[in-house]
């Protein structure tokens, strides 16, 4: 029988190979996002759902998440949506702070919150996509590294609270990886293919972590690049 994901951030970057990585594994997703524009081969497999939604419209969320989770076995929730802000602490506006604050922390925390009945049923998984920003220090990204620091304690909290339940529960932490990420920002991710990661990378870690043998749970999986160099735009 095929399994059921609920992947944010499926309509481009990481999130989308993670999404034609679990197709590849005949995985059937629903997969939010607000302009699949960018995916439009894969949003025409019939295993992929797209919600189409701004996932800061908390009634709709709620809403769309329990239609799907009511007609469904749920398997695996991926928070992988986020947004980056970065610069000086005391330049960030108001919105660029709360925007990351809710889409990289709230968001997983209340998606987590929906479905976690329906994922101990079905002794599932959740991924969240952190960064490597969780475990160190972040001068001009102080803001967003705080929402990657919270997302893993929280899983880490999680898991200790479900695991019980047969809930595996796991946090990614890639370092920089070439995506549309850095848009608001005055880097990017190097050209040099040693200095960073792809898209692909990361779902090739989703890929090993959802394969491993079932009495093992990978609590945290750090991807980096062989070498350390950022690009000034
Ligand atoms: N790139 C890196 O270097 C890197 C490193 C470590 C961790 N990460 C993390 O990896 C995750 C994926 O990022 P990415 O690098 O793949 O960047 P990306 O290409 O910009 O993807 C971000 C995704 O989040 C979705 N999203 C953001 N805000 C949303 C909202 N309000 N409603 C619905 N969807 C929303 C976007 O949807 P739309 O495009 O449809 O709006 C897009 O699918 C993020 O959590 C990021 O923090 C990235």
């Amino acid at each position: 029988m095929k399994k059921t994901a609920i992947v944010t951030g499926a309509s481009s970057g990481i999130g989308k190979a993670i999404c034609e990585t679990l197709l590849s594994m005949d995985y059937e997703i629903y997969g939010f996002g607000r302009d699949f524009s960018k995916s439009s081969q894969m949003a025409s497999d019939s295993a992929f759902h797209k919600v189409e939604m701004d996932l800061l419209d908390t009634p709709k969320l709620e809403n769309e998440v329990r239609a799907i989770a009511k007609g469904n076995t749920i398997d695996l929730l991926v928070n992988c949506a986020g947004v980056g802000y970065y610069g000086l602490h005391e330049e960030l506006s108001s919105k660029s702070i709360s925007e990351m604050v809710r889409t990289n922390l709230e968001v997983p925390l209340l998606l987590s919150s929906l479905l976690l009945r329906k994922l101990k049923e079905s002794h599932g998984t959740i991924l969240n996509i952190a960064s490597v920003t969780a475990n160190q220090s972040n001068p001009h990204g102080a803001a967003y590294g705080a929402t990657k620091a919270g997302l893993l304690s929280f899983s880490k909290s999680l898991f200790d609270e479900a695991r019980k339940h047969g809930v595996k529960v796991t946090t990614i932490l890639p370092d920089m990886t070439d995506t549309n990420l850095y848009r608001n920002a005055d880097f990017e991710a190097s050209k040099d293919e040693n200095a960073r990661l792809v898209p692909q990378d990361v779902a090739d870690a989703v890929r090993y972590i959802l394969s491993a043998d079932p009495h093992m749970v990978i609590t945290e999986f750090t991807v980096r690049p062989q070498l350390h160099r950022i690009e000034k735009k």
